[in-house]
């Protein structure tokens, strides 16, 4: 085979078959094919794109680039969540807790904030100590010991995604879906779970700015999981405004912790118990699975908001805090806002609110304008390896739809200065929109994307 050749099979619209992508993907992973041309290839597939057969062989050829985990020497079933990013989004600290703690173990490897959207492993390590640099041993040993375990991708899961993925980022050739779709599954099938929810944003603080986007993305994801033979269900969720009221790493572990202890923002909560229902559906008829065949939708929820009230789920995750190294007196600090020494370092020395210009009602909240403040604060990353400050971020008080009036707080600033906080206010007060009338609010959820085991 010919590299050259299969460029321009592609550049004519052409399909490759699944033994040349396959040679392609092998042969890049080795370094025999040079990034220039596979730059090209990747950009004839944005131009030609490519149908769901050539997706899904791209997706397990980058898949099986590395190491293939497979836990089922350690639980009879595991489950798997993705977030296509947002602002805000701490799903994971809730949504994984919750699952773990009905019996079904979470296996999760997630990934670090960069540009306006931040990462679960950011959050996380925002509690002293706790560690997610695991090696494939612990990711094992943790699921099958506590049920729960959440890594960062410190396990070399599909290094040809890596290598083509910080080349798209340099050559325009990230937006494609069906290059975006291998790219997220190809972890995702090597990180070894049963079932899988993906929550896929849309809106202005999304990776996705449409619902078509969005649901075209969704589709191409779910499709390569059922090829891939796997359990897959997408939930496609509004990232119009925040989610939640806390913005920034340590703040938002505050607010799942605080969901997780059976209060917290409704969207949050909402939005994790529609992801837990998904994945609780996907499991039954599964074998050995502990869900039982006939469960439906109503009860999914019911069994969700149980183990939420009555504390089970908070005491899985501190379970798992406590397994991965994680200092408890501290994350007991930062869910009582308790003013001792281990929240010291994680309290922002400067709190300054925002205020309402006008009466009316909050018509809109650019996301993208919180996610970049809060890099701008040090709270996420322009580049892949900046340090980031744990404790800065917002703290919102009005959302879109709730009256304010002239000169009530509409958000609070955490920074490290005066003049850090003085330096992002104005793109934050010019995130808002008003109006007299009330707006209409847009739906959390707009459609659910599963096929039928
Ligand atoms: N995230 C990924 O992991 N891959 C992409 O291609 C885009 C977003």
């Amino acid at each position: 085979m010919n590299t050259v050749d299969l460029i321009a099979k592609k550049r004519d619209g052409g399909a490759l078959s699944t033994q040349e992508i396959e040679w392609l993907i092998a042969n890049y992973a080795d370094g025999a094919i040079p990034d220039y041309q596979m730059a090209a290839w990747a950009m004839a597939v944005v131009l030609r794109g490519m149908d769901l057969r050539e997706t899904v062989d791209l997706t397990l050829a980058m898949a099986r680039s590395g190491e293939m985990l497979d836990l089922h020497g350690v639980a009879p079933v595991t489950v798997d969540k993705h977030s296509t990013g947002g602002v805000g989004d701490k799903t994971t600290l809730l949504l994984a807790p919750l699952v773990a703690s009905l019996g079904l173990p979470v296996a999760k490897m997630s990934g670090r904030g960069l540009g306006f959207s931040g990462g679960t492993i950011d959050k996380l390590e925002s509690i002293p100590g706790l560690r997610t640099d695991v090696t494939p041993e612990e990711f094992r040993r943790s699921v099958r010991d506590i049920g729960l375990v959440i890594a960062s991708q410190t396990i070399d899961l599909a290094p040809a995604d890596k290598r083509l993925y910080a080349l798209r980022d340099l050559t325009a050739t990230v937006e494609s879906i069906p290059l975006i779709a291998a790219s997220v599954m190809s972890k995702k099938l090597a990180a070894g779970a049963d079932c899988i929810v993906l929550d896929v944003k849309y809106g202005a603080g999304a990776f996705m700015r449409t619902l078509e986007q969005a649901h075209l993305l969704a589709r191409t994801m779910v499709d390569i999981g059922q090829c891939a033979g796997r359990r897959i269900a997408a939930v496609l969720s509004s990232m119009e405004q925040p989610l939640g009221y806390a913005v920034g790493n340590a703040l938002e572990v505050r607010e799942a912790v605080a969901a997780l202890r059976g209060a917290g923002p409704s969207d949050l909560v909402e939005l994790c118990m529609q992801l837990g229902t998904q994945l609780l559906l996907l499991t039954r008829n599964l074998e050995r699975s502990p869900t039982k065949a006939t469960l439906d939708a109503d009860e999914a929820r019911h069994m969700l908001e149980h183990t939420r009230l009555s504390g089970a789920a908070w005491h899985m995750f501190r379970q798992m805090v406590t397994n991965q190294g994680g200092d408890l007196a501290a994350l007991d600090a930062i869910a009582d806002d308790a003013d001792s020494s281990a929240f010291a370092l994680l309290r922002a020395p400067v709190v300054i609110g925002l205020y309402a210009p006008q009466d009316g009602y909050v018509a809109s909240i650019q996301p993208r304008a919180f996610g970049l403040a809060l890099s701008d604060l040090g709270g996420g990353r322009k580049r892949k390896d900046d340090a980031i400050d744990p404790a800065v971020g917002f703290i919102l008080v009005a959302k879109v739809g709730d009256a304010v009036a002239a000169g009530d707080p509409l958000l609070y600033i955490h920074a490290a200065s005066e003049s850090d906080a003085t330096h992002v206010a104005p793109h934050l007060i010019a995130a808002y929109t008003f109006t007299d009338q009330p707006p209409d609010t847009p739906s959390l959820v707009s459609e659910v994307i599963t096929v039928e085991a």
